[in-house]
C-alpha cells in the first residue's frame, strides 16, 4: 500500500470519511482508491467480535487482566497476547480493543478487574508484554482507556483533576511503559475530562505527551461515544471517531477544511495515520496454523494457575491431601464468576467450574449455601452448608461478588461482599477449623471472617477455565505463585481516595496525589489485610547475595541480582520484587516504589537468580519545578524483595548525577536557597559584611534557627541589605551553582 499516493489521489470528503468508523467495529474503506477497511473488537481477555448481523462468535475467555498481572510474568502475558492474536487472525479481527492500563486508583472502580495494577511500573510492563505478544501475530492492539479513567461513575462526563506529579508519576507512566515497551498500533482515547478538557480533544495527551514525548507512531481512536466535538478530536490528533455517528460527522471536518478550521495537512496527517493502520493489519496474511479453541481452553486454565493468588494458608490446610474427605460450599463452586460484565463479556466456547472439574480428582460433597442474586440468607441453605462441612476434613467456601454488585458501567458503593455469604464464611468456619476460601471477584473486597478462616484463595475472575485451574491449587497439580497487583485494604475507609471518590457533579478530585495503592499505606504505616506484591506458594524461598553491577549509578543502566533458593519441598514459582527507597532526606517521596521484577520457577533444592535492570527512571520522580523526571543524587537502597511489605535484603547505591539547578526569587524562601551548596556561608559571609549593627551575634544566632521560612526578601535586611538588592542578593545565591 503505497500510502502517499493514496492520499495524492483522495478527495477532502474521502479523507473526511476515514476519520470515523463505517459501523460499530469497522473502518471505512475507500472502494474507489483501493483503501481496505479494518475491523476492530473488544478485548481485553478474549475475542468479543460481532458479526455483522449481530450475533457475536464463540471465544476463549482467559483470565482477566487482574489476575494476568498478578501472575508478574511478562511471558505469560506475550503468551496470552499471542493466543488473543491469534483468535483473531482465525475470525479476519484486525485490531483487539485492549489491553486497558488505567490505574486502580480504588477497589470500587467497576472495572477493575480489566485493569491490571495500582502501580504503574508493573501494570506498564504487563501492558507492553500482551500488545507484544499479540503485535507479534500481526494484529493490532488498542492501548486503553488514554487516560485518567478510573471509575465509572460519570465517566464519558466528569473531570479527573488531577496534578501533574500524580498524572505523570501513577496514572500515565502505566500507559508510558506500555507505548514505549509494547508500541501498539492504536491508543483508544477515554470518555472524561482531564483537567477540564475531554481526552478525545486533548492536544497535550495525544500530540505533545503521546506522540511527542513517548514516540507513539499509530492512530487515536475514540472510545465507544467519547467523541464530543469531531473537528476538535481530529485537531489535536485523534483521528478516529467510533463507532459511526452518523454523516454530519463528515461534513463538519469536511466544512471545518473548506472554512479553515482545520487545515487539510491536519486532515492529511490524520488519514494517513488510519491508512497505516490498513498498512499494518494487512502486512499479515492467512489463517494461523493449526488454531484450535479446545486447545485455547486448556491455556485459559494455564494460564488462570498464575493468576491465581494464594493469599492465607496457616497451618498447610492446601493443599488438600488424597483420601481427605472434601465438601465444596457455596454457589460459585457451580457457577464460578469468571469474567466481567461489560464490552468484554466473551461468547465463550465452554466453561469449566471447580465442581465439575474435582470430578476427575476425587469425590466431594457440595451444598450450594446460598443464593448469588439475594443478600438474604437463606437458613435451610446454610444449615446444609454447614451440616456437609462438618462432616468433612476440609470444607472449600467458594464465594465471590455476583455481577450486579461489580461490572462496567458502574461501580460499587462498598467493599463488602453480600451479607449472606459472610454468614456463611463464619458459620461454616465455626465447625470446621480446615476451611479454605476462595474468592471470585474483580476487586478486593472486606474479610470480616479474616482471622476465622485459615486459607484463602484469591482466583479472581480466573477466565472460562477458571474452575479447573482452582482445583489444580487446592490439590497440590501445582503450587500458586501469583502475587497481589493491588493492596487489600482492611476497609473501605482506609482506602487514599476515600474523600474523594467519586467526586461530585463535573469534578472528581485526585486529592490523594501520587499516594495511591501501596505508596499511600507504607507512607501512613498503616495495616493492610493483604499488601501489594503479597501471595503464598506451598515452598519456601532464601534470598541471598543481592549485588549491583555497580554501588554508583551515573546515567549508565546498572543492574540488580539475587539468588532465590527453594528451600522447600514442592515445586514452585517465586516473584522477586525490586523496589528502590530512597534514603536521604529530599523531595518528599514514597517509602518505596516498584521498579522491576523477574519470575523463576525452581525445584526443591535449587537456586537461580533474579535480575533487574535500574535506570535514570528507577530512581527519579516528577519535579513540578522544571516539568520534567528528575533524579535526585544521593543515597539509596535497592530492596529485594517478596512483598512490598517482606524485604529480604538490601543493597545501597549512590546516585551521583548532577543535582539540578535551583531556580529562587524574592518569595522563595531561606529552606529553598540551602539546598544550593555553599548558600548559608555565602548568608554568613553578606552578613558580616553588612550587617553587624542589625542584631546582635546572639540574636542572629537565634534567627538562625527558625529562619528557613523566610522569604529572601525578608532575609535581606536582616543582613543589612535594603530591600532593593534582594534581586541582586538572589542571583548571588544562584550562581554558587554555576
Ligand atoms: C468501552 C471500551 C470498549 C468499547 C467498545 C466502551 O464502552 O469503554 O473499553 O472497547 O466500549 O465495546
Amino acid at each position: 500500500m503505497d500510502i502517499e499516493k493514496l492520499l495524492s489521489e483522495m478527495t477532502i470528503e474521502e479523507k473526511a470519511a476515514l476519520c470515523q468508523g463505517a459501523d460499530a467495529w469497522h473502518t471505512v474503506a475507500v472502494e474507489r482508491v483501493g483503501v481496505p477497511e479494518v475491523c476492530v473488537s473488544d478485548g481485553p481477555h478474549g475475542l468479543r467480535k460481532v458479526n455483522r448481523d449481530g450475533v457475536t462468535v464463540k471465544a476463549v475467555c482467559f483470565p482477566t487482566a487482574v489476575g494476568t498481572a498478578a501472575s508478574f510474568s511478562r511471558e505469560l502475558l506475550e503468551e496470552l497476547g499471542g493466543a488473543i492474536g491469534d483468535a483473531c487472525r482465525e475470525e479476519d479481527v484486525h485490531v483487539i480493543l485492549g489491553p486497558a492500563a488505567n490505574i486502580k486508583r480504588t477497589p470500587l472502580c467497576g472495572r477493575n478487574f480489566e485493569y491490571f495494577s495500582e502501580d504503574p511500573y508493573l501494570s506498564g510492563e504487563t501492558a507492553a508484554a500482551f500488545i507484544r505478544g499479540v503485535q507479534r501475530k500481526g494484529v493490532g492492539t488498542s492501548l486503553k482507556h488514554y487516560a485518567m479513567n478510573n471509575q465509572e461513575t460519570r465517566r464519558l462526563t466528569v473531570s479527573a483533576e488531577v496534578d501533574e506529579r500524580a498524572e505523570r508519576e501513577i496514572y500515565l507512566t502505566s500507559f508510558e511503559r506500555a507505548v514505549k515497551g509494547g508500541k501498539p498500533w492504536t491508543v483508544m482515547c477515554s470518555y472524561n475530562k482531564v483537567n477540564g478538557v475531554y481526552s478525545s480533544e486533548n492536544e497535550r495527551l495525544q500530540e505533545q505527551v503521546l506522540r511527542r514525548e513517548w514516540g507513539f507512531d499509530g492512530m487515536v481512536m475514540t472510545d465507544w461515544g467519547a467523541c464530543n466535538d469531531h473537528v476538535k478530536g481530529v485537531a489535536s490528533g485523534v483521528e478516529l471517531e467510533m463507532p459511526r455517528s452518523g454523516d454530519d460527522s463528515d461534513r463538519l471536518l469536511v466544512e471545518a477544511v473548506k472554512s479553515g478550521r482545520l487545515s487539510e495537512e491536519t486532515l492529511t496527517e490524520a488519514a494517513r495515520r488510519v491508512l497505516r493502520l490498513a498498512q499494518r493489519v494487512y502486512a499479515a496474511e492467512g489463517k494461523p496454523e493449526d488454531f484450535d479453541l479446545g486447545v485455547q481452553h486448556h491455556q485459559a486454565r494455564k494460564y488462570a494457575r498464575e493468576a491465581m493468588v494464594l493469599l492465607k494458608n496457616d497451618g498447610a490446610v492446601l493443599p488438600i491431601r488424597g483420601n481427605r474427605k472434601v465438601a465444596f460450599i457455596g454457589q460459585f463452586a457451580e457457577k464460578p464468576r469468571y469474567q466481567g460484565g461489560g464490552s468484554s463479556h466473551i461468547n465463550v466456547t465452554e466453561e469449566l467450574s471447580a465442581l465439575e472439574a474435582v470430578r476427575s480428582v476425587c469425590p466431594v460433597t457440595y451444598a450450594q449455601g446460598f443464593d448469588m442474586e439475594t443478600d438474604s440468607v437463606d437458613a435451610a441453605m446454610e444449615a446444609e452448608a454447614v451440616r456437609l462441612a462438618g462432616e468433612a476434613d476440609v470444607a472449600v467456601l467458594f464465594i465471590g461478588l455476583p455481577e450486579r454488585i461489580e461490572s462496567e458501567g458502574y461501580d460499587r458503593a462498598d467493599m463488602k461482599l453480600p451479607p449472606n455469604q459472610n454468614h456463611l464464611v463464619s458459620a461454616v468456619a465455626a465447625v470446621q477449623p480446615n476451611t479454605v476460601v476462595v474468592l471470585h471477584n474483580g476487586s478486593p473486597v472486606e474479610m470480616p471472617w479474616l482471622n476465622e478462616v485459615p486459607a484463602i484463595l484469591e482466583a479472581y475472575l480466573g477466565g472460562q477455565a477458571g474452575g479447573g485451574a482452582v482445583v489444580d491449587l487446592l490439590f497440590g497439580a501445582v503450587s500458586p505463585s501469583a502475587k497481589l497487583a493491588e493492596t487489600f485494604p482492611l476497609r473501605l475507609e482506609d482506602t487514599p481516595s476515600y474523600l474523594n471518590f467519586p467526586g461530585d457533579k463535573q469534578k472528581v478530585r485526585y486529592a490523594e496525589s501520587i499516594w495511591v495503592g501501596y505508596r499511600y499505606y507504607d507512607k501512613k504505616n498503616m495495616a493492610v489485610a493483604f499488601p501489594f506484591g503479597h501471595g503464598l506458594t506451598y515452598t519456601t524461598f532464601q534470598y541471598e547475595n543481592l549485588r549491583l553491577s555497580s554501588p554508583v549509578f551515573s546515567g549508565e543502566k546498572i543492574t540488580a541480582s539475587v539468588d532465590v533458593t527453594n528451600t522447600g519441598s514442592f515445586p514452585a514459582a517465586e516473584v522477586v520484587q525490586f523496589y528502590i527507597r530512597p534514603d536521604h532526606a529530599g523531595k518528599e517521596r514514597p517509602v518505596r516504589e516498584l521498579k522491576g521484577y523477574g519470575k523463576i520457577f525452581l525445584n526443591p533444592g535449587e537456586t537461580g537468580t533474579v535480575t533487574a535492570e535500574l535506570d535514570a527512571r528507577s530512581f527519579a520522580y516528577w519535579e513540578e519545578e522544571i516539568h520534567d523526571w528528575y533524579a535526585e543524587p544521593g543515597l539509596y537502597q535497592v530492596e529485594a524483595a517478596a512483598s512490598s511489605r517482606d524485604i529480604r535484603l538490601c543493597a545501597p547505591v549512590e546516585v551521583a548525577l548532577p543535582a539540578r539547578k535551583v531556580t529562587l526569587n524574592g518569595d522563595s524562601l531561606v529552606r529553598d536557597a540551602l539546598q544550593i551548596p555553599g548558600a548559608l556561608e555565602l548568608i554568613e559571609e553578606t552578613r558580616r559584611r553588612y550587617g553587624q549593627g542589625v542584631m546582635t551575634d546572639e540574636q542572629w544566632q537565634g534567627f538562625r534557627r527558625w529562619f528557613h521560612d523566610t522569604p529572601l526578601h525578608g532575609l535581606v535586611t536582616s543582613l543589612g541589605l535594603s530591600r532593593e538588592k534582594t534581586g541582586w542578593f538572589v542571583q548571588e545565591l544562584m550562581n554558587l551553582q554555576k
